[in-house]
């Protein structure tokens, strides 16, 4: 048979089994966008789109690369105005709530009835699922930023005999790589990854209060204030070592140089933790995970979640309706919670899971997290968009972006520059 005629027989076979074809059709279609596209990232989503499928459902997978997420914000806001929303994307609390203001969130609220959502989640985490007191996304981990990740025999080879604890310490370990010839800080000069770096700065400086006064109260004497010079001077040090070659880089691959031997250490959220896992490396054995110097008592962090969409006239049937709600409910299931969150780096956002089974790493995360609690040092970060705006946050990258681009840029004037952007942004 030649090629058409063996697609002629398959179509006509195809037409005499018309159940057949249905009873292998899924009972619905989720489709999600979200922006996990590294190694590591791809891994633990797919842990998602597995239990989906078992469930019956069809999983359609709008990945959209670019770290911290720009670019799938891009994507999301274009599909929304164009009445083509997907059934859920990857969202951050304060974005919720400009989503549901807009009209374009649905509530799960029988879901988290039914699963009992109110016991599992923290209730600050709860209410910032909500709009207007309707849950309307699900949150699926708690990721925290303020993290140094090392290569101990990197280190070794450098003479660095410990993990820096201060910012003087972590000058003098930078010192020594780059005198043995590595990368000291590997780091991709993208704007979210510079902010990040700004945003550790601040939390070692300036601790949680300045950070809450800053970046939640918006106080004009913080923002402009000697401590805030001292964050901008620092941010000048640290970028002598940073990579020379990390210009428009993206973070996974900064990672992969720490990883392969060819640089030191990376200040990044700890979703940097899925590539070593993904490369099959184990903490405290071939990585160190430590606070960001001088950050200890401080727990900065943002949690993903998934905001539930109303769906176009043309995808709203109650195939796709259901499929939706299995995703909101597994989202919250420990099965997922385990190994999505083994993978992915960060630690369960529901209580009482069994820590003993994540590695060093995501226990010190949470032991740190609850001590955080408790002394009121928990820092909803302003760079991965937990306590701010994407428009307050873009602001910020504008002005840090600007500042680390002008080497004479004065960091005396620098808070001025932010307390005006972030006030424009408002
Ligand atoms: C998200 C993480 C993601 C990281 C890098 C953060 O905004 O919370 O889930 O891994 O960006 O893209």
């Amino acid at each position: 048979m030649n090629r058409i005629n063996r697609l002629a027989a398959m179509v006509s076979l195809a037409s005499l089994f018309p159940f057949v074809v249905h009873a292998a059709e899924s009972k619905g279609s989720v489709e999600v966008v979200h922006y996990w596209t590294s190694g590591g990232e791809a891994k633990s989503v797919d842990v998602l789109k597995k239990i989906i499928e078992r469930d019956g459902f069809t999983w359609q997978d709008s990945a959209v690369a670019g770290g911290g997420g720009g670019a799938a914000m891009t994507v999301l806001k274009t599909r929304a105005v164009s009445g083509n929303p997907p059934s859920a994307a990857q969202i951050k609390a304060p974005d919720i709530q400009e989503w549901g203001r807009l009209d374009l969130l649905t509530s799960v609220d029988d879901v988290a009835k039914a699963n009992h959502w109110d016991n599992l989640l923290p209730k600050t985490i709860a209410d910032s699922m909500k709009y207007e007191g309707h849950y309307v996304a699900v949150p699926v981990n708690i990721h925290r930023i303020n993290w140094l990740w090392l290569n101990p025999v990197v280190l070794k080879k450098a003479g660095v005999s410990k993990a820096p604890a201060t910012l003087e310490e972590l000058y003098a370990a930078g010192d020594k790589l780059k005198a043995a010839g590595f990368i000291a800080i590997a780091h991709g000069g993208q704007a979210w990854q510079d902010t990040t770096v700004f945003e550790n700065l601040l939390l070692s400086v300036m601790g949680a209060d300045g950070f809450k006064k800053a970046f939640i109260d918006v106080d004009e004497a913080t923002l402009t204030g000697p401590k805030m010079t001292e964050v901008f001077a620092a941010l000048h040090k640290l970028q002598g070592y940073l990579d020379p070659d990390g210009n428009g880089q993206d973070w996974n691959l900064e990672t992969a140089k720490v990883i392969n031997g060819k640089a030191g250490m990376q200040i990044m959220g700890d979703w940097a933790k899925s590539e070593w896992t993904a490369a099959g490396k184990q903490a405290y054995v071939d990585y160190l995970c430590v606070p960001f110097p001088g950050s200890q008592g401080v727990y900065s962090y943002t949690i993903d979640s998934l905001a539930m969409f109303k769906l176009a006239t043309k995808n709203d049937n109650p195939g796709n309706i259901a499929a939706r709600d299995d995703l909101a409910k597994v989202a919250l299931e420990p099965e997922f919670q385990y190994v999505f969150n083994q993978n992915k780096g960060s630690i369960p956002v529901i209580k009482g899971l069994d820590m003993s089974r994540f590695d060093s790493c995501a226990q010190a995360s949470a032991k740190d997290f609850a001590n955080a609690e408790k002394t009121g040092s928990l820092a909803p970060s302003m760079a991965f968009n937990m306590s701010t705006s994407q428009a307050v946050q873009g602001a910020v990258f504008d002005v840090v972006t600007h500042f680390m681009n002008d080497k004479d840029a004065d960091p005396a004037k620098a808070g001025k520059q932010l307390l005006t952007a972030i006030r424009a942004a408002l």
